[in-house]
């Protein structure tokens, strides 16, 4: 049997794969065994954030691995307090827990949040709003906390405690919050929703609201964030900083790692016994993860993660066949005039481009990292497809 017959005969099928075997990659460009080689615009949905074998990233990560692969959370080593500490003083965040994965994350700032009420408020004050069109993982808690009815199907009994409110609605979200209210959940940009900014009004409501109501605000940054909008974290877009912001994806530059930052008012609030992961936090991820973000801190790296974003946004949306633009940074959504998504999406493989679709939109999270010549050659490819 071949890749794709054994994926296929042993893989549970969840994905609906596009039909190609990625055999390696350099920088944003993947290959196949028989040398095709493709563009990626993808970065494996916003994970590969410095490409494929970034130096300084590919040297932390072979180094950690031959010195120390894993301890449990019963001890300390250095690469996850060395972590921990740049997060904290990159991000303003007093201090943070390590999961593996967004949904990990989002789960860690929902128990966070339902227990800082409940240890000042006692029972009862344990709902959740998030927003319509959310999406915050696949667990049976962050499917329930995202905001699509389409997720909210076969997995009977779901956990309660969400209320969805429409996204940019303000006498909705007044109309939600009440005195059960402990947290309000949002995405800046919706990405799986379809790759939809939040306006500033809207979110600036929620800020005050949650400060006046002492309800935690929760930013969902695991797509938003890590540089992929041209800062640190989207919230700085919004002058606004959430009490609790979760990231994942870009942040490990390829290995699993999920992120729960904690404010002043509640970095306490997890105890010793209340949370745990195996996993979470392991030393070779870590070493990895330390190099994304010295990239992030090089001179000039977040202005020109915005000058590229800006520069796809401008040769994109002079194009006939597109209807607009939508997004922050290298985080951009496509919208279209006649092609559905899904066309664009294929005959940009058939070409020697990936990219995504988020609802009727073709969607881009190219690599952070991505040359001048990558993003150029990707564009040529696009304009092509789109104008053919
Ligand atoms: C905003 C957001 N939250 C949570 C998740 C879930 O992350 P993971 O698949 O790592 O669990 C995703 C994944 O696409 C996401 O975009």
């Amino acid at each position: 049997m071949n890749t794709m017959e054994q994926t296929d005969a042993h893989i549970m099928s969840t994905y609906g794969r596009n039909p190609i075997v990625i055999d390696e990659g350099s920088g944003a460009v993947f290959r196949d065994a028989d040398g095709r080689t493709w563009i990626d615009f993808t970065s494996g949905i916003g994970v590969n954030s410095l490409g494929c074998g970034n130096a300084a990233w590919t040297e932390a990560v072979c180094t950690q691995v031959r010195k120390l692969q894993h301890t449990s959370n019963l001890y300390y080593h250095a690469p996850q307090a060395e972590l921990a500490e740049k997060l904290c003083a990159m991000s303003g965040y007093k201090k943070l827990f390590f999961g593996n994965s967004g949904a990990e994350a989002n789960e860690c700032a929902i128990k966070l949040a339902r227990k800082y009420s409940f240890d000042k408020y006692g029972q009862g004050r344990n709902t959740i709003i998030t927003l319509v069109n959310s999406f915050h993982g696949r667990t049976l808690t962050t499917l329930a906390a995202t905001g699509q009815e389409v997720f909210h199907n076969y997995f009977f009994p779901f956990p309660e405690g969400f209320r969805y409110v429409k996204a940019n609605d303000i006498d909705d979200l007044h109309d939600k919050v009440d005195s059960s209210v402990c947290a309000i959940m949002l995405e800046y940009v919706q990405g799986e929703g379809g790759v939809m900014p939040l306006e500033q009004a809207f979110v600036d409501e929620v800020r005050r609201l949650c400060d006046t109501y002492d309800m935690l605000m929760i930013a969902d940054e695991v797509q938003t964030g890590i540089g992929r909008t041209g800062k640190l974290f989207a919230g700085e877009h919004y002058h606004t900083r959430a009490d609790v912001t979760t990231a994942a994806k870009g942040l490990g530059g390829g290995l699993p790692i999920g992120v729960c930052l904690a404010n002043e008012k509640c970095a306490d609030v997890l105890t010793k016994g209340t949370h745990g992961s195996t996993f979470g936090g392991n030393p070779v991820v870590c070493a990895g993860a330390v190099k994304v973000l010295e990239a992030l801190e090089a001179p000039g790296m977040l202005e020109s993660i915005s000058e590229k974003g800006r520069y796809l946004r401008e040769r994109l949306g002079s194009l006939k066949e597109v209807a607009g633009v939508s997004g922050l940074g290298m985080m951009l959504g496509i919208s279209l005039r006649t092609k559905t998504a899904a066309d664009v999406l294929n005959a940009c493989l058939e070409k020697g481009l990936l990219v995504l679709t988020a609802k009727d939109r073709v969607r881009l999270l190219p690599p952070l990292t991505l040359t001048q010549a990558e993003l150029d050659f990707g564009i040529s490819i696009l304009c092509n497809v789109l104008e053919g």
